[in-house]
């Protein structure tokens, strides 16, 4: 189960390369290509070719290079990615050389991403803290023994990581995140609507992601009442409202008319 998972890594590097190398990208990342498996380009005709959303991988990548940038003008300094995986963004990114970036993942990757950077010659415009640990389970003190200041705001990044966690579980690392959240923190995510586990569209693709056991186990009807729930106010977007987001630049049309049934979510409190 946690090497499948973690392998989908693979898949996100292959598609943020692709992208980067469009004239008209919406998401750049000269790291991708560093970072992918084998063969990323027939990797990725697979994938499209059994409907998985790929384009939500390029979608929320920018519409959460906007919100970080947003939450580090407003004067946050540490972030959070849960579930880090491939993102490179403490490398492409300008970020303020006092950011503090923890990076969270399944053991037995983290290092070997940061490890093929380096060995391409590149250094983080900021900070990053690497924590292996299970997000299923008592991740916060790893995050608290890395120097996390809950008394400090933070920018919680969990991208392409509820899609793997059961409604009770996501709802306990919500809440775990929650407590950690000073005034002035942010959240960005992506999850799966009630209605992407039920359209006919997928039942090819999230019966491949049983078979290979990393299953779509998340999903909600409702983020923002979700997320209400635990004292953050929030906006959530299909790939079809995406355009009435005040601060995102449009998508163009050839992402989000790709999927469907998935949120982008950002939140503050
Ligand atoms: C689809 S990838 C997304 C990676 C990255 N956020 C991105 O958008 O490219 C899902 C990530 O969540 C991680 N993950 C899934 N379940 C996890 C768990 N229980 N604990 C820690 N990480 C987990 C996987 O290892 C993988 O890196």
């Amino acid at each position: 189960m946690d090497e499948a998972v973690q392998s989908t890594n693979d898949w996100m590097a292959a598609i943020r390369a692709h992208e980067t190398a469009r004239a008209d990208r919406y998401l750049r990342d000269p790291y991708a290509t560093l970072l992918t498996g084998p063969d990323p380009e027939g990797t990725l005709a697979a994938l499209r070719a059994m409907n998985s959303p790929v384009d939500i991988v390029i979608v929320r990548g920018r519409f959460g290079d906007e919100a970080l940038t947003r939450a580090l003008a407003r004067g946050v300094r540490q972030a959070v990615s849960l579930g880090a995986g491939t993102d490179t963004r403490g490398y492409r990114l300008d970020l303020p050389e006092d950011l503090v970036l923890y990076e969270l993942d399944l053991p037995g990757r983290l290092a070997a991403k940061h490890h093929v950077l380096a060995t391409a010659g590149l250094t983080p415009s900021c900070r990053i803290s690497p924590v292996e640990t299970d997000l299923r389970g008592d991740w916060t003190s790893a995050l608290a023994a890395a120097g996390h200041r809950p008394d400090r705001p933070t920018a919680w990044i969990v991208e392409g990581l509820f899609y793997y966690l059961d409604p009770a579980t996501a709802d306990t690392l919500l809440g775990q995140l929650t407590a950690r959240s000073a005034p002035g923190s942010s959240v960005q995510l992506d999850i799966p609507a009630d209605d992407y586990l039920t359209d006919p569209a997928n039942t090819e693709w999230l019966a491949y992601l049983v078979e290979r056991g990393s299953p779509f186990l998340g999903h909600t009807a409702d983020p923002t009442g979700w997320l209400a729930g635990h004292g953050w106010t929030a906006e959530s977007y299909q790939p079809t409202t995406l355009d009435t987001c005040p601060w995102l630049p449009p998508p163009p049309a050839r992402l989000t008319s790709s999927y469907r049934h998935l949120w982008h979510v950002h939140a503050t409190r």
